[in-house]
């Protein structure tokens, strides 16, 4: 197995070796406070014992006197129980117990001492370390009490050994752990960037892997797929539209096309001039639908929201109705004005201006009264539910269910409206324009007629 560096880089790792190093230092706290107290515990218990011991034959000396103390002594030191005791004259000489001779350290009046002491064993002799209490008796006389202290001492050697042992295998385990653990995570980010590679190769239908464990990367890939997700319908919209368009220039296109091939075959000069004339319109027709369509992706890119002003709906309604009143009564018809004082939001005042043209343009044109063929029509600013609203209003024949998402759609005109001139971007546009200013638009039964409500936040 080749060992890949990048793993140390990882901040999974980085972030397992600080866990590592917090969790070694509070083990090795741990371990330490229970091998200080075992340690300092046992020589306490000794020292108590060596004490007691002492205080016992200092008692036998007062009652029994010298004689009674060594007879005790010589008792106790032939009983191999770790115990070590030994009682000098003046010069030193042993009188009884089984040291050898008085310990290294053994000076002054009394106090403790740790030495080392030969002792025999099955396979000779061996070197121990002993702890006892040395003090001197009336008359030169000296008296050591002691214990063997090698199993403590070989105790807390085995403590210390665990201690090592166990925060060396913390540190192992610890460092192999996270070294895998980044490993793993690496891999995971290794396939997503290799995935978004695919992605940016043209795979537009390619998702970030998901193991289901809905962890922090999960999530991750999750959001990014939905991103990819909208994306793709995006790129899908773009496709229709590129495609829509295609086909809504070919056909005036050709149309001028044809007119100019006639035009010149006949070389009247009469045909010609009126040749020129319709393709005059043609251009302009065609020049109306780039504006509106280069509108409708302005809208829609949200640029203009940097342009945001204060719009009273009030006062752009009866803007529009000066302009248009005139209009529908030189018909014969009727426009109805509802507005409300206070109606205002931020957002573009030509683009909203826009989007009125193109609702009462639409009434104009589809929303005459089927029977007297004149148009009625009726324009609300309104605070609705709390909120700024648009309603543009007719008696015309209306949209039925099934078409009313459509109709928002680019280029779409419904069957019967084909006679009447547009282009089918006008309610694209106004689409565009409430989604812009984050309004909704909901097209609804007049009953008859078409009602156009469009709500914006407050
Ligand atoms: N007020 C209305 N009443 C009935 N139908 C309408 C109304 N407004 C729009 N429509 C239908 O929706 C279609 C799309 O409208 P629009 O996008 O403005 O395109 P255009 O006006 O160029 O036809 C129209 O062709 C028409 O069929
Ligand atoms: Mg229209």
């Amino acid at each position: 197995m080749r060992i890949n560096l990048k793993v140390l880089k990882t901040s999974t790792f980085r972030l397992a070796a600080i866990y590592l190093v917090v969790f070694a230092i509070s083990t090795g706290a741990v371990l330490g406070y229970v091998y200080w107290n075992t340690v300092v515990l046992l020589q306490d218990q000794t020292d108590d014992t060596i004490g007691a011991e002492v205080q016992g034959l200092a008692e036998q000396y007062r009652q029994r006197g010298l004689t009674g103390l060594l007879d005790i002594i010589k008792e106790r030191s032939t009983e191999n129980t770790g115990s070590i005791y030994l009682f000098t004259n003046f010069v030193g000489r042993r009188l009884a117990g089984n040291l050898d001779g008085l310990p290294v350290g053994a000076v002054g009046k009394e106090g403790w001492i740790e030495f080392p002491y030969g002792v025999r064993t099955k396979n000779g002799r061996d070197q121990h370390i002993a702890r006892a209490y040395h003090l001197k008796l009336a008359g030169g006389f000296k008296l050591v009490v002691g214990r063997d202290v090698e199993e403590r001492r070989e105790l807390a050697r085995l403590i210390r050994t665990a201690l090592f042992w166990a925060l060396g295998l913390a540190v192992v385990f610890g460092v192999g752990g996270s070294f895998l653990l980044s490993r793993n995570f690496l891999a995971r980010i290794d396939s997503i960037s290799a995935t978004s590679r695919t992605i940016m190769a043209g795979d537009l239908t390619e998702r970030m892997p998901v193991t289901g464990t809905n962890d922090e990367l999960d999530r991750l890939a999750v959001g990014l797929n939905e991103m990819l997700d909208q994306i793709e319908r995006l790129m899908m919209g773009m496709k229709e539209i590129s495609s829509n368009v295609a086909h809504d220039l070919r056909t005036p296109l050709t149309r001028m096309r044809t007119r100019v091939e006639a035009a010149l075959r006949s070389g009247d000069k009469d045909d010609q001039a009126s040749a020129l004339h319709s393709i005059l319109q043609e251009t302009d027709q065609l020049l109306a639908t780039f504006n509106a369509l280069l509108s409708i992706a302005k809208a829609e890119a949200g640029q203009a929201r940097a342009g945001f002003e204060e719009v009273n709906l009030g006062e752009l309604v009866e803007e529009m109705a000066e302009f248009y009143e005139p209009i529908i009564e030189d018909e014969g018809g009727v426009l109805e004005l509802k507005v409300s004082q206070g109606v205002v939001i931020a957002g573009d005042r030509q683009l909203l201006a826009q989007l009125m043209t193109n609702l009462i343009d639409n009434t104009l044109k589809y929303g005459r009264d089927p029977k007297t063929n004149v148009p009625m029509v009726t324009l609300q600013a309104d605070m609705i539910d709390d909120k700024p609203t648009l309603i543009v209003a007719d008696k015309g024949v209306g949209i039925a269910d099934e078409d009313r998402d459509r109709v928002t759609e680019r280029f779409v005109r419904l069957e019967e409206s084909r006679s009447a001139p547009g282009n089918g971007l006008g309610l694209s546009l106004v689409k565009g324009v409430v989604k812009l200013h984050r309004g909704s638009m909901t097209l609804a039964d007049n009953k008859p007629g078409l009602k156009v409500s469009i709500q914006f936040i407050s």
